[in-house]
């Protein structure tokens, strides 16, 4: 696997060049997504991306399970699926050429460009070890000048024999999008529409709090708690000092937020983050990962975040 070959990473680029975003074949990871020559997403350069880890950066996509096997004992296997799942890790295929309509523009006259990714769960060795439901999983990535639109359709394959269990019980799976926003400082970034939300504090054993305070300002403090939702309208990450930010929106189905940075000591502990690199990001994640979606055979569910530079 060479991740620095052109053939495993996707470009899309608006015909004005106003915008720009970077996609991974490995993991669909989209690692660069830039407005105004501005990089709204965070890479660490620690990082090996040659395959034998999930990025360190960027979008990757958690599915089926978010989280260790510890907290999926006792459901249906599942505590057997690796950490965070597979679709971050395994090799995906492009499955159209990067296409922006013929001038370039949607209906509205906007200019925009999709890339569309597919992973089946055929193509993913070892599966029947560890997950028992055959999926497809397609991904759209759409560039417009200020947004990035990231759509997972999440499909439960109907498996030939209608005898198969794994055909006959719904599909259990969890999905998020663990979006690393660059911001020029973690500190002093605001994290603004979670207000009012219940949420799990994973630094604290998980027990359950009341967001009182709106906007989030992490001051160096750790964070990994869950919002519990439901699905907020937007959640503004803004750079401060006037500087803008990025606004996450996503789809209802999507109720709960993962708000993450691991601050300077556990940081410190982690191989592929460059020195200093918990400074330059904090980790807003919409997604469904309290509790299981149940999904029958031959339907298909559709998590979509969008990212919109202000
Ligand atoms: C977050 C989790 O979403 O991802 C954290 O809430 C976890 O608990 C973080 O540490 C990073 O996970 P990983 O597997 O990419 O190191």
């Amino acid at each position: 696997l060479d991740l620095s070959s052109e053939d495993s990473i996707v470009h899309l680029s608006l015909p004005s060049g106003s915008a720009t975003a970077d996609v991974l074949l490995f993991g669909a990871t989209v690692i660069s997504f830039k407005t105004g020559q501005k990089e709204r997403l965070f890479l660490s350069s620690a990082c090996p991306l040659d395959g034998s880890s999930a990025v360190r950066g960027g979008i990757p996509l958690i599915f089926p399970v978010f989280g260790p096997a510890s907290d999926h004992k006792d459901n249906h296997g599942l505590e057997k699926v690796p950490r965070h799942g597979i679709a971050r890790t395994a090799m995906w295929k492009l499955r159209s050429e990067v296409g922006a309509k013929e001038d370039g523009k949607d209906d509205s006259g906007e200019e925009q460009v999709t890339a569309s990714f597919a992973l089946s769960s055929k193509d993913v060795k070892g599966i029947a070890g560890f997950y028992q439901w055959p999926f497809e999983l397609e991904y759209d990535v759409t560039l417009t000048s200020t947004t990035l639109t990231t759509s997972l359709h999440i499909t439960h394959v109907a498996s030939s024999s209608s005898s198969s269990s794994s055909s006959a019980e719904p599909m259990r799976f969890q999905t998020l999008q663990h979006t690393y926003l660059h911001v020029p400082s973690s500190l002093s970034a605001s994290i603004s529409g979670l207000q009012g939300q219940s949420y799990l504090d994973k630094t604290d054993s998980a027990a359950t709090k009341t967001l009182q305070s709106d906007p989030i300002v992490l001051n160096g403090k750790e964070s990994d708690a869950v919002f519990l939702g439901p699905a907020p309208p937007a959640v503004d990450v803004a750079y401060g000092g006037g500087e803008g930010g990025v606004r996450v929106k996503r789809s209802p189905n999507c109720p709960n937020t993962t708000v993450w940075n691991p601050a300077e000591e556990k940081a410190n502990g982690m191989k592929d983050l460059h020195e200093g690199g918990w400074k330059e990001f904090v980790c807003v994640e919409p997604g469904t990962v309290v509790g299981f979606e149940e999904l029958v055979a031959g339907k298909t569910f559709t998590a979509t975040q969008t990212l919109e530079a202000f």
